[in-house]
């Protein structure tokens, strides 16, 4: 097995990336588990993890560090929030997700991880939670809404800085199942063109989520 690190807590694990397991011996989505030198991997499943799949397809603009503060929405039941924890271990992870039934799974996954926060809210009313959230490194959102840019950017209007770094997760059929996903990604980057956001780099996820483009952002000045 050929075992290379590739970021702050990140490893390529032959086909495969992993980070290493905050809570060891602990299973967040019944992820494979394996022992590498004085830590445990936890492999990160691409067809689970839109960020998994972004990376596997040459994310370039990478901006989790050990101490970023990120506002992560659309928590779900916390796949890809566990491994950003693992990633941001001296960090904070604010996590909005507006599902009683996914925050029950989610609350059983932040109670074990310090740095995840957990906020039962709609995340397209950011000011219910401003109270609650600092201004953060990175926004990451996947909500898989109609609406999920205008969300997205009334969020980075009220929690960003000069440098936070947007990750902006399209699922082309929320939008529009009438329209082809390629005119949906060039509306959306209009939009948040529009927005005061500049796009940097632009991935689509596919084969591991079909019309799906991650768009990573900042702010244009
Ligand atoms: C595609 S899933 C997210 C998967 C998760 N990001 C992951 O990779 O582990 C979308 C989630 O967004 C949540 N969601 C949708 N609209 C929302 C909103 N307005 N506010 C908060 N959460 C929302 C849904 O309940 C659902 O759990």
């Amino acid at each position: 097995m050929q075992i290379n690190k590739i970021g702050e807590n990140v490893y390529q694990v032959d086909n495969n990336i992993a980070t290493v397991n905050l809570t060891p011996g602990v299973q967040v989505y019944q992820e494979k588990l394996l022992e590498y030198e004085d830590k445990e991997l936890r492999l990160w499943n691409p067809r689970r993890s839109k960020l998994a799949a972004s990376i596997i397809k040459g994310l370039h603009t990478f901006p989790f560090k050990k101490d970023s503060k990120v506002l992560y929405l659309g928590a779900s039941a916390g796949t890809t929030p566990s491994h950003i924890s693992d990633i941001c271990t001296e960090g904070r992870i604010y996590s909005v997700e507006f599902s009683p039934t996914m925050m029950r799974d989610f609350l059983d996954v932040s109670a074990l991880r310090e740095n995840l926060l957990p906020i039962l809210d709609d995340a397209t009313r950011p000011t219910n939670y401003q109270h609650l959230v600092e201004k953060v490194d990175v926004i990451y959102s996947d909500v898989a809404q109609a609406t999920q840019t205008k969300l997205f950017l009334d969020n980075f209007k009220l929690f960003s800085k000069e440098d936070t770094v947007g990750i902006l997760m399209i699922k082309a059929r929320s939008i529009d199942v009438t329209m082809k996903p390629n005119d949906i990604f060039r509306q959306e980057k209009k939009n948040l063109k529009e927005g005061g956001l500049k796009v940097i780099e632009e991935i689509k996820l596919d084969p591991y989520e079909k019309d799906h483009i991650a768009f990573i952002c900042e702010k244009s000045f």
